[in-house]
């Protein structure tokens, strides 16, 4: 792939970024080339280090893994999968986070029913406030009530935003070890703007789900850290010994991968079937096609599948977990999306995702 007006280490960077990625398929050869012109443009968008990773090296391994012991051997994954959901120290969620739920998915939910749902948390009337009044929405009146938001926004949008921001806060309150959870929200922020992006490319109505799938689609990895750091921390050494992405060293180390425990998460959380669908394969679309329980979401599942990959080809990754991952050919198919699009995509999150990061980690803090 072409990438002349890069520097030697920049090209090699991306060289290294690609190396699992399928060059001769024309969304990569797209994503390929719309990375390089960012890079080339400004550098310092994507990122500050551009060393490439010795094969054998620790690199990406938070510190904190080495303070935390190996995994013991893992009999039962079953038991494992609901050990971790079972237990106690995963945060609990509010009561208005489940009414908001009921009301995303019911036809009839009214502007008044969502805006006196948010009126009861003060502290999310007011991170709502500030986000709708931020330049993401370039609204051109100041709003001040919830209800005027919720008018100007729709119920939908708003209710799907106080989703997101209500999650990311709880985890936020409670730093996991094993994870840089900077990194992992730049990460989990990127692909909520990628997924965003690509749903208003090929003109579907509800981009702001699809920000919230993107934003939530990792959520399994961070409930592994914040409950068995010591898997989760096994599976990072896998991937960063054996090359390979982590939700494969996942499902070597403990019998499933974040997927399927996001998947688990927001079944418990009551979250949309689209976004659970979402969570669980956005690194293996195939298997959502096999399960006709997602016939209806599959939209939402590819989507975020390629938003991963395009976030993770522009330097925000998850920790070690830092290829961009393998495109499933098919998923792309279904998308109808055009290879021309991709830049514009790479273009969205490049220019939107540091104000996003900030606005996000203010109404969590
Ligand atoms: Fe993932
Ligand atoms: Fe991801």
């Amino acid at each position: 792939m072409d990438c002349l007006q890069l520097d030697d280490v920049q090209r090699d960077w991306l060289r290294h970024r690609f190396k699992a990625a399928d060059a001769g398929h024309p969304a990569i050869a797209a994503l390929h080339r719309s990375v390089s012109a960012l890079i080339a443009s400004d550098a310092s968008v994507v990122r500050a280090d551009w060393r490439v990773p010795a094969a054998d090296a620790a690199y990406g391994i938070p510190r904190l893994c080495s303070r935390v012991p190996l995994p013991p051997e893992q009999d039962d994954c079953e038991d494992l999968l609901a050990s971790i959901l079972e237990n106690a120290r995963l945060p609990a969620l509010p009561i208005v986070f489940h009414k908001l739920q009921q009301q995303l998915e019911d036809p009839d939910t009214s502007v008044d029913d969502v805006a006196w749902t948010i009126s009861m948390d003060p502290k999310l009337t007011v991170s709502l406030l500030r986000l709708v009044n931020s330049a993401f929405f370039g609204l051109k009146v100041h709003v001040e009530t919830v209800s005027r938001a919720v008018a100007i926004l729709g119920a939908k949008r708003l209710s799907a935003l106080a989703t997101g921001t209500l999650l990311l806060g709880l985890f936020h309150e409670r730093p996991p070890q094993a994870i840089d959870v900077d990194e992992f929200w730049r990460h989990s922020v990127a692909c909520g703007l990628a997924a965003r992006t690509i749903g208003i490319c090929i003109g579907r109505e509800t981009p702001e789900r699809l920000f919230v799938a993107g934003l939530l689609h990792d959520i399994g990895w961070l409930a592994l850290c914040c409950e068995r750091p010591d898997l989760a921390c096994g599976a990072l050494r896998e991937s960063a010994h054996s090359g390979d992405m982590l939700h494969e060293c996942e499902q070597r180390v403990l019998g499933f991968d974040h997927g399927v425990l996001g998947y688990r998460l927001a079944a418990k959380w009551n979250l949309p079937p689209a976004i659970a669908s979402a969570i669980a394969w956005h690194h293996e679309p195939e298997k959502a096609v096999a399960d006709s329980a997602n016939a209806l979401h599959m939209d939402d599942v590819d989507i975020v599948h390629f938003a991963d990959l395009v976030v993770h080809a522009m330097g925000a990754s998850i920790t070690c977990d830092q290829f961009v991952p393998r495109l499933d050919p098919q998923s792309w198919e279904r998308l109808g999306m055009a290879p021309e699009h991709v830049g514009m995509v790479v273009h969205a999150v490049a220019t939107e995702l540091e104000m996003t990061l900030e606005l996000l980690r203010a109404e969590a803090a």
